[in-house]
């Protein structure tokens, strides 16, 4: 059930490394966190993640886990920060609710790791939130938008732009690009993120003049919408909304496809996975979603990223959550540089003070409430594939 990725062979790395040479690698276990003893110590730095590896969102998971571990081998490959290497301690909350609490638990107080990373899907980012401000372990989520996680407390932070943001990106592309005047909202009642986005697309959407059709709920694992789509059907829409994450979404635009509804069907970052259109097939073609990152508009940083990634895991192309997981755990790496210090107080105020850190996802700002404000791309899904339609600037 758990996956765990120790970074087993650590010692041998360290003993491989040219520059240092440390001693103690036969007490790899030993306990380093809240240590800010100072001092070169040979004990890994220790940071948890979590993240959704199996289930319903899997992608999600599997990409920012990529792209977080391809930061930290890059970092130790550099020799790590402090003198340290990083250890990445990875479990798999199965995209479960529930999971996230015991996991994030046993990381700080058995794996005694010194910060956190993850999750992707908001209301999983929630339920760790807590448990990391109450112990003082930092915590940085690469791309949970719903902008209670960051409310949370002082040691939570995310990497990315939040709802808010996002929704207002939709509403102005559905007014201005799709001339939507009606627009029908259909959101997964079991998701903080989706009430979040649908929440801050109505708003914009009406600010803007448009008028909402109808809204339908549903609950995220359904396989069946048709009742709310025909629903949705009668309401005469010229657009649907849709806030979902994407094996929902897919199985949404198969079923309004064949209810013979033909009106654009758009969305936020949770539609983005290569699944949308492996399940969608068709049924997804000339569709819309925003998210936080197109390798279309690559700055060299990014052109970098890309390729090493390609070349780590087998060629595959990195997403959003791969490019902001990986900016995540830099981030972190940064903090703890600047702090000179693993320190939880003194990493978190590191963490708050990030300004213009140059990222794979663009230009990182921590600002007061302890989110980044960054663009938005939008992109279209033509011939199976995402193309890059826009960027959206905060
Ligand atoms: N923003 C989504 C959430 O908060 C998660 C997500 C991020 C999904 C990026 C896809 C891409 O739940």
């Amino acid at each position: 059930m758990k996956k765990q990725f120790f970074a087993n062979h650590w010692c041998s790395l360290l003993l491989l490394s040219s520059t240092i040479v440390f001693s103690g690698c036969d007490k790899p276990s030993a306990p380093s966190g809240g240590s800010a003893a100072g001092g070169a110590s040979a004990d890994p730095i220790k940071v948890g993640e979590f993240a959704s590896l199996t289930g319903k969102e899997a992608t999600f998971g599997q990409s920012s886990h990529e792209g977080t571990q391809q930061a930290i081998d890059e970092l130790n490959a550099a020799g790590g920060v402090l003198g340290r290497k990083f250890e990445l301690i990875v479990e798999d909350d199965l995209s479960k609710a529930g999971e996230p609490a015991t996991i994030v638990n046993k990381l700080i107080a058995r794996d005694n790791v010194v910060a956190v990373l993850g999750e992707v899907a908001s209301s999983r980012s929630m339920e760790a939130a807590p448990i990391c401000q109450q112990n003082k372990i930092p915590m940085i989520s690469p791309s949970s938008t719903n902008p209670k996680v960051t409310e949370t407390g002082d040691f939570i932070f995310r990497v990315c732009f939040i709802d808010p943001f996002q929704g207002t990106v939709m509403a102005n592309f559905a007014t201005k690009t799709l001339k939507a005047k009606n627009v029908a909202v259909f959101t997964d009642v079991k998701s903080d993120y989706s009430k979040g986005l649908a929440k801050y697309f109505k708003e914009g959407f009406t600010a803007a003049g448009g008028k909402i059709a109808t809204e339908l709920d549903f609950n995220g694992g359904d396989k069946d919408f048709k009742a709310q789509l025909t629903a949705i059907k009668s309401s005469n829409p010229d657009g649907i909304f849709v806030p979902g994450y994407y094996t929902d979404v897919a199985l949404i635009c198969i079923q309004a496809k064949q209810l013979g509804l033909s009106v654009p069907i758009f969305g936020g970052d949770g539609w983005e996975s290569d699944q949308l259109v492996k399940i969608g097939q068709d049924a997804v073609e000339g569709t819309y979603f925003s998210t936080h990152y197109a390798p279309d508009v690559a700055t060299q940083k990014s052109k970098d990223f890309v390729a090493a990634y390609q070349k780590k895991w087998n060629g595959k192309s990195p997403d959003a959550m791969a490019a902001l997981g990986y900016d995540s755990a830099m981030i972190l790496a940064q903090a703890m540089k600047t702090a000179n210090s693993t320190d939880g107080q003194k990493v978190r105020d590191a963490l708050a003070a990030t300004k213009n850190f140059e990222g794979v996802t663009g230009n990182t700002t921590i600002n007061e409430k302890r989110d980044a404000t960054k663009s938005a791309v939008i992109l279209q899904v033509k011939d199976g594939k995402f193309h890059y339609v826009e960027t959206v600037n905060p």
